[in-house]
């Protein structure tokens, strides 16, 4: 959902829209719907309500952190893209802060994401109060 956007806006950095997204999804469909949010948010604590009341069955954080890198020699982005996503252990702490904010906020099942390498980063996540965790697979 941070991803798909229409009418000018990313309908994950909203929550208006983010709930409707959510609820046109959940008229559609009886499967377990787990919304990913994006850390490109004020508040998410916010967006995790709205889907929520939509229909969401868990959500999962976070999805990639808007990042951008220079070129000092030739003045210009190392991205094409100019800003990209960043993701890996330099994020780890900001989903510990946001899946500890969500669950607070929430009462369904929040899903862990960002930064976890190893059983420890894991571990961290579940005593943080998510549910579960994913793993990004590595591109190989
Ligand atoms: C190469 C790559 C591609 C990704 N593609 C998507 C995508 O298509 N949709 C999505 O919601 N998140 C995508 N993500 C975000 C990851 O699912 C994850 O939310 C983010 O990378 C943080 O987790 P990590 O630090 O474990 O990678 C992608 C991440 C990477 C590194």
């Amino acid at each position: 959902m941070p991803k798909y956007k229409g009418r000018g806006i990313a309908f994950g950095v909203d929550e208006k829209a983010a709930g409707d997204v959510v609820r046109a999804a959940r008229s559609k469909t009886s499967k377990p719907l787990i919304v990913k949010l994006s850390p490109n948010v004020t508040d998410i604590c916010r967006i995790a309500k709205a889907v929520e009341e939509a229909g969401a069955d868990a959500v999962s954080l976070i999805n990639t952190i808007t990042g951008m890198a220079v070129d000092i020699e030739n003045r210009r982005p190392k991205l094409s893209n100019v800003t990209g996503g960043l993701s890996g252990p330099a994020i780890k702490p900001l989903p510990f802060a946001w899946v500890w904010q969500t669950v607070s906020t929430v009462k369904i099942p929040v899903i862990g994401i960002g930064g976890i390498l190893t059983a420890e980063d894991a571990l961290e996540f579940l005593i943080t109060g998510a549910t579960a965790i994913q793993v990004e697979q590595p591109t190989l």
